[in-house]
């Protein structure tokens, strides 16, 4: 199907239909359809997305259906203040993206959908509050990197008990591998490459109770990284690994297209994109949100738009350590991670930040990560470290606008790191900009706390960095302070697994200082 197509169907499908009755396609279940869940996100203070997928055993359903939605205040839906019904298409795979307007500010809500003779789980919502509005407290996870092979998704279980207002991801909600050495549990399917085998690893990984309920529990923002596509590609240019794919532009469409099917995403995130259309056509992710005068939310897009990796070994593609001394190409002013688009766009809502809390959401770690190799300063090329002019002018950024209680959330590294991010990293007292806390993973792997010391103190702008746990950190935020709590599974190994928390942390307002707590 064309690009424009798909387009005008996403944007025709998110806005309630009023058929007459008669005309809703109504097939006969003969099983639930609702089995990936429901999903509700992209929040403001006064509209949420509600989201699921209609999935039949076999694929057997191939005609559009109708789906309807209902938000009510109470569990019991005995006060039903919203409701409507749209059309589950074929062309998306079933996927359900209701966009419900003229809520509430800064109220839970319960939601659920019918097709047919069906009824789906009742999943829990909230919005933000009004824009105004002074917000005494947010509660937020971050989280990203669940590979399937690595483990059991038993962090949700306990981030269920978290009492969250929402909970961020920051990519890799899937992998695109066929499996892993040592795997704890198989991966259905081979390399995930055609729109389909995207689809199959969602309901995969949508086959987790424990995730699906952590889904229903609250709202979701999210982003992705690489694996959404395929490990390390960048912009349009193909990443490593993996059988030969001709046609990268087409493959990354697929992925996208199965991104969106699968997450709580307002349809703007495909149709806003039309005037951005380029070969490899723009899916924008990349946005604002606000809770009230405490926080504001810049969720960022470093995937698309990067140019190429920098000096990747042999000239291979995809990304590696680089020594930065051989790679002049590294310190290239004109190299963009962001894209010009999207910086400027971060440039300009900065300009417009308000006194709260600034939360950065981007895949991957922000500051310097040198390697403990002496007498040579080595860096991996995929992440910021890749990009350090890029780097350097998200930071001119941050200190020209003056944006108070900045606070970078990442992922992609597998390992907590937890450090401030300098004016100028050359010089140790330069002044700290912003916070940043890069999460672990929910259960992908790492290389361990092997010279952990020595990381450590070749990058003196951390002041914590755990390589081997994983999990999820917890924030809360008051006008007054941040919290950070670094929550850690037992072992991603067992079903059954634990929760302890691994390392805590403040941040005063206005300090851009992370004491340990
Ligand atoms: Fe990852």
């Amino acid at each position: 199907m064309d690009r424009r197509h798909l387009l005008q169907l996403a944007a025709a499908t998110a806005t309630t239909l009023w058929l007459q009755r008669s005309a809703w396609s109504q097939p006969k279940f003969t099983s639930n359809p609702f089995t990936l869940g429901v999903a509700s996100g992209s929040p403001t203070h006064d509209s949420v997305v509600l989201w699921t997928r209609l999935v039949v055993p076999g694929g057997a359903l191939t005609e559009a259906a109708t789906v309807r939605w209902e938000v009510s205040r109470d569990e019991a839906f005995k006060d039903i203040v919203k409701s409507g019904q749209l059309q589950a298409l074929p062309e998306l795979a079933h996927s359900v993206h209701a966009e419900v307007g003229g809520l509430d500010p800064d109220r839970w809500y319960f939601y659920r959908f019918f097709a047919g003779d069906e009824r789906s789980p009742v999943g829990r919502t909230r919005t933000f509050p009004a824009p105004d509005a002074l917000a005494t407290k947010l509660r937020l996870a971050y989280a990203s990197c669940q590979r399937w092979e690595h483990g059991y998704f038993s962090a949700y279980r306990h981030m269920l008990n978290e009492q969250l207002d929402a909970v961020l991801f920051l990519g890799d909600y899937i992998y695109e591998y066929p499996g892993a050495k040592d795997a704890v549990r198989p991966v259905s399917g081979g390399w995930v490459i055609t729109l389909d085998d995207y689809r199959r690893r969602y309901e995969l990984h949508k086959s987790e109770p424990e995730l699906q309920a952590m889904h229903a529990a609250c709202p979701w923002i999210v982003t992705w990284d690489d694996h959404e596509v395929q490990n390390d590609y960048a912009g349009l240019h193909v990443g490593e690994n993996g059988p030969e794919v001709k046609d990268f532009p087409a493959r990354r469409a697929a992925a996208y297209q199965a991104f969106y099917e699968h997450m709580p995403l307002r349809s703007s995130v495909l149709t806003q994109a039309v005037a951005g259309l380029r070969q490899g056509a723009e899916t924008r992710l990349y946005g604002e949100l606000r809770f009230g005068r405490l926080a504001s939310f810049y969720i960022l897009d470093d995937r698309q738009y990067r140019d190429l990796h920098a000096c990747t070994k042999d000239g291979k593609p995809g990304s590696s350590s680089v020594d930065v001394a051989t790679c002049p190409l590294l310190a290239d002013p004109k190299r963009t991670l962001l894209g010009a688009q999207q910086e400027a766009w971060l440039d300009q809502a900065f300009a417009r930040a308000g006194q709260g809390w600034n939360i950065i959401g981007q895949q991957t770690l922000f500051v310097p990560r040198v390697s403990p190799t002496p007498d040579k300063t080595i860096v991996w090329n995929d992440g910021w470290d890749g990009y350090p002019a890029a780097r350097q002018r998200l930071i001119d950024s941050l200190r020209r606008r003056e944006l108070r209680n900045a606070v970078l959330l990442g992922g992609d590294v597998h390992e907590n790191w937890v450090g401030h991010v300098k004016a100028d990293f050359a010089e140790a007292k330069s002044a700290n900009v912003a916070v940043e806390f890069c999460g672990t993973s929910i259960t992908s792997r790492s290389g361990g706390n092997d010279k952990m010391a020595e990381r450590l103190a070749r990058n003196p702008h951390f002041v914590f960095a755990d390589g081997e746990r994983k999990g999820y950190g917890v924030c809360e935020f008051t006008p007054r302070r941040m919290s950070t709590a670094l929550r850690v599974v037992s072992d991603v190994a067992k079903k059954d697994a634990g929760i302890e928390t691994l390392a805590s942390f403040v941040v005063e307002a206005g300090a851009a200082k992370i004491e340990r707590a």
